[in-house]
């Protein structure tokens, strides 16, 4: 299968900033890919040129093959990131308006419309203005007026900020369903790590507008870390045990804590039974023992970390000149 998009080299600057930088990204069809980064990273703008809202100042987009344009477009469904629901009109009303923009009217249009407000739970609202929804469920209509025309790309820009856990995670379904039922791709933007990895095939983390690292959520996890062991023995020499454990070859360190001892290798699950037989020889029964993975959030701290600390110290320095103007 082909790629749904394919950004090379994308470069926008506003004033004299340059928001994205040789930004590339591809996107394979029928996916799910996710977009992480810092507040201000770029990824909102990315999804403004996909949708040609903007124009970027430099590099190539494709969108189904074809060089990105009024026809490509047709196949996008955006929810951006700020809603975009019309206040004054019904759910109803609002997803066949956004219906009608793609040319899906009639009877198709009010049945698309109920299926969507259902599978969102939203039915009961239907006849209800968007301005008397609450965030969470405009959140919602947003997301489906995104997907009345059936569109074969997908961009959801923060979909589940403001929803509840139980809520994003029947969202989660729905979006899943979706992509499956309509063969679409969808891309998406978050800043909740277990979303990402619940929901996404691929993920990009973006900083400081370039995307940084790109890959499945596990391939991103080993790339950041190693595989942490915590191992308790008796009777519990902590020295002893760390002096062992340190002769073991590939072993990169160890270290004492209250019940035991942290271990770091690289595959050091595969590599636990060696250890507690070694142990074992020297004296020291391996009682308890446990491994832990880098988590997602370690990657984005890792990938991202110095351009956040970065931002802080650029916030804090605002903060004390509007402290001292006042
Ligand atoms: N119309 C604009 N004019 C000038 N600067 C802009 C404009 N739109 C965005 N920016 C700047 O571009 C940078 C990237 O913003 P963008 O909204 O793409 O970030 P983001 O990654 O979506 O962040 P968040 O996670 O907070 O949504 C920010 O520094 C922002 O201030
Ligand atoms: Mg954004």
């Amino acid at each position: 299968m082909g790629y749904a998009l394919e950004a090379e080299s994308l470069g926008k600057v506003y004033g004299k900033k340059a928001v994205l930088y040789d930004f590339s990204l591809k996107v394979r069809a029928g996916s799910i890919f996710g977009l992480l980064g810092p507040n201000g990273a770029g990824k909102s703008t990315f999804i403004r040129i996909v949708s040609g809202l903007e124009e970027q100042d430099e590099g190539t987009l494709e969108l189904l093959g074809a060089k990105a344009g009024k026809a490509s477009r047709r196949q996008l469904g955006v929810a951006p990131q700020e809603n975009s629901v019309y206040p004054l009109l019904t759910c109803m009303e609002n997803l066949t308006y956004f219906g009608s923009l793609y040319g899906v009217t009639g009877k198709t249009a009010r049945e698309r419309a109920a299926s969507l407000l259902a599978q969102l739970g939203l039915l009961e609202k239907k006849d209800v203005v968007a301005e008397y929804l609450s965030g969470g469920m405009k959140r919602r209509l947003s997301l489906a007026c995104a997907l009345m025309h059936l569109p074969k790309i997908i961009m959801l820009d923060e979909p589940t900020t403001g929803l509840d856990p139980a809520t994003r995670i029947k969202m989660w379904e729905t979006v899943r369903k979706v992509v499956h039922d309509t063969k679409a791709t969808l891309i998406l933007t978050t800043h909740y790590m277990e979303e990402a990895e619940a929901l996404c095939d691929r993920l990009a983390f973006v900083s400081a507008g370039h995307v940084v690292a790109e890959g499945t959520p596990d391939e991103l996890k080993k790339r950041v870390g190693k595989e942490i062991a915590k191992l308790s023995t008796v009777p519990g020499n902590a020295e002893k045990v760390i002096r062992i454990i340190k002769g073991i070859r590939g072993i990169d360190n160890v270290t004492a804590t209250e019940h035991g001892v942290v271990v770091e290798a690289k595959g050091i699950s595969s590599r636990l039974p060696e250890i507690a037989r070694i142990l074992v020889k020297n004296g020291e029964t391996v009682i308890e023992m446990s491994v832990s993975q880098p988590s997602l959030e370690d990657v984005f701290l890792k990938m991202t970390g110095l351009k956040l600390l970065e931002a802080k110290k650029a916030e804090a320095t605002k903060k004390n000149w509007r402290g001292e103007q006042s």
